[in-house]
């Protein structure tokens, strides 16, 4: 008991810590011992949303909307994506691009909602674009409590977590981007979240949307977190070499491949 007692002080400690990372550049963090406990809360304890259908069309959410062929490429993208994930019990997937603007957030959104729809697992969707977190914009929501409230101790998991009015789906977003990112991004809190999440739904996927891979290390930093990663490159705007780099370092984790997004070629209409 009292060790328990200890380990939760510890990662208080370590919460209040972060609590002063928006104002400064650096924050020390220590490596605290945390109890990994199942959560002790389900998804009807979690705030409750509606999203608005027009707000996603125009910001390109489009699995939404089952009869919509455009959401096609990401059927056959999710279809792929879950079988290799099933075949070798892979939970989390990490969604990274060599630059922003190729369409990370589009996406790892699109294909979280067709996860949900399409498949029997469910999707955690959460934003790890710590310096320009952008999913509930993208989606349209707003949020009193997000991740850094969370890491800055004033909010709890169950605070942050939020259901939409899609099966299956779970969220968790951020709603101010932290500046000390770097060390965040592998902190034991961050970290000790995930393994929260993973034990809430352990047949669910979770989704990170990560930050592009050539500005930082934060994302190499991370890939040792996660079961398997997604390059997406954006036609006419990511090149060769940008691409061939982000692929160099994805060789070490379980890289299941390239997707090209913003291609305007020609589209068969039926098949
Ligand atoms: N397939 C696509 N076709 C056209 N525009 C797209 C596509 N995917 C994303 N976009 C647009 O590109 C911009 C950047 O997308 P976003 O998902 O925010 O990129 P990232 O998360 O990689 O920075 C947004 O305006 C988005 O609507
Ligand atoms: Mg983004």
């Amino acid at each position: 008991m009292e060790k328990i007692k200890l380990a939760i002080e510890k990662a208080k400690a370590d919460r209040n810590q972060l609590a002063g990372a928006a104002t400064r550049t650096s924050v020390q963090l220590t490596a605290p011992q945390i109890i990994q406990d199942r959560p002790h809360f389900s998804s009807s304890d979690l705030k409750q949303i509606v999203l608005d259908r027009d707000h996603l069309e125009d910001n390109r959410i489009i699995t939404f909307d089952r009869s919509d062929p455009k959401g096609a490429s990401f059927d056959m993208l999710r279809t792929q994506i879950s079988q290799r994930m099933g075949e070798n019990g892979w939970q989390t997937l990490a969604i990274t691009s060599p630059r922003s603007g190729c369409g990370k957030t589009v996406t790892a959104i699109n294909l979280a909602f067709s996860v949900a729809r399409h498949t029997d697992r469910s999707a955690i969707l959460v934003d790890l674009d710590l310096r320009k977190p952008s999913v509930a914009k993208c989606l349209g929501i707003n949020v009193e409590k997000s991740l850094v409230d969370y890491l800055q101790g004033t909010a709890e998991l169950h605070d942050i977590l939020v259901c939409p009015d899609v099966e299956r789906l779970t969220l968790l977003v951020n709603n101010r981007s932290i500046k000390n990112a770097s060390e965040v991004i592998t902190s034991r809190i961050l970290l000790d979240m995930i393994a929260q999440l993973r034990k809430f739904d352990p047949s669910g996927i979770l989704i990170f949307d990560l930050p592009p891979m050539l500005s930082t290390d934060d994302v190499l930093a991370f890939f040792p977190q996660v079961d398997c990663t997604l390059l997406l490159v954006a036609s006419g705007y990511s090149t060769i070499s940008e691409v061939e780099s982000c692929e160099r370092y994805m060789q070490s984790t379980n890289y299941l491949g390239v997707v090209l997004n913003k291609f305007e070629g020609t589209q068969e209409e039926y098949y």
